[in-house]
């Protein structure tokens, strides 16, 4: 017998279906994420994208399926206990809160938790986002899309998630901005201390950054594989409008 314990797979999904209004719009789909991987979930739009990140944090019910996070089997919590077992959600258009400041923005998720952040978990926000920091005192509403899409990111990670899922980072945000979101993933990655599940329409943001991906047609499984396995084809077939 080999003794060595293998460490399980930081997000397990399997066969999970959801319905909207009487429709299925997501038919078995199964995902693994390997611990301390960046992991592409892909796809056109209305494929179920948002709709599989939904399920999985508990945000909308599943007709079926399993959902374990680090062999902790979630399926069957709320939302709330998903989050507190180690889910961390950035949502599609962000949702930060405008009328708070930064400040406040930023601790939201912890204050929830009755937990004050520790000194150095907050410097960390501070060095893969030094405009948090900066801007501390401003109402959250001032920001521009991309700092508010970074402020998000940071609000997540003081929650310290065992699995960080990002909807569309890069959507509608300035490429300077994007390039500083690319390098605290990798950042992130090389720290070793979650894995990642990044939803993202921006290819190359997608290669750069990912260790595999799935493609999604139809809310079902087109492709999975290693990052090194998406080929022109598949981008051709599932990906490119
Ligand atoms: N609240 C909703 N009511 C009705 N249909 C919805 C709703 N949310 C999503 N859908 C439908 O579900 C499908 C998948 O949507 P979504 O998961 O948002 O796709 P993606 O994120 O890949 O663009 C789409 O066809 C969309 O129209
Ligand atoms: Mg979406």
């Amino acid at each position: 017998m080999n003794a060595v314990a293998t460490e399980p797979l930081s997000l397990s999904v399997s066969d999970l279906s959801v319905s909207i209004g009487g429709s299925r719009i997501l038919r078995g789909v199964s995902l693994d994420i390997r611990p301390k991987t960046v992991f592409c979930l892909m796809g056109r739009n209305g494929v179920g994208k948002t709709t599989t990140l939904k399920a999985i944090t508990g945000l909308m019910p599943a007709d079926n399926g399993n959902i374990h996070l680090a062999g902790t089997d979630l399926s069957r919590l709320s939302a709330d206990k998903r989050a507190l077992a180690g889910i961390g959600f950035v949502p599609q258009g962000r949702e930060i809160f405008p009328q708070l400041t930064v400040e406040e923005n930023l601790y939201v998720g912890t204050v929830a938790r009755g937990r004050k952040p520790k000194k150095e978990e907050i410097d960390r926000i501070f060095t893969l986002f030094p405009i948090i920091k900066e801007f501390l005192p401003r109402k959250g509403g001032m920001l521009s899309g991309g700092q508010q899409q970074q402020l998000a990111i940071g609000r997540a990670l003081l929650t310290n998630p065992k699995l960080l899922i990002l909807d569309e980072p890069t959507e509608g945000i300035q490429p300077n901005i994007i390039d500083q979101i690319g390098d605290a993933i990798k950042m992130l990655r090389e720290e070793g201390k979650m894995a990642i599940l990044l939803v993202e329409q921006y290819l190359d943001f997608c290669k750069e950054l990912g260790d595999d991906f799935t493609i999604l047609e139809r809310g079902r499984v087109a492709a999975t594989g290693p990052m090194t396995d998406l080929s022109e084809e598949l981008i051709k077939e599932f990906l490119t409008v």
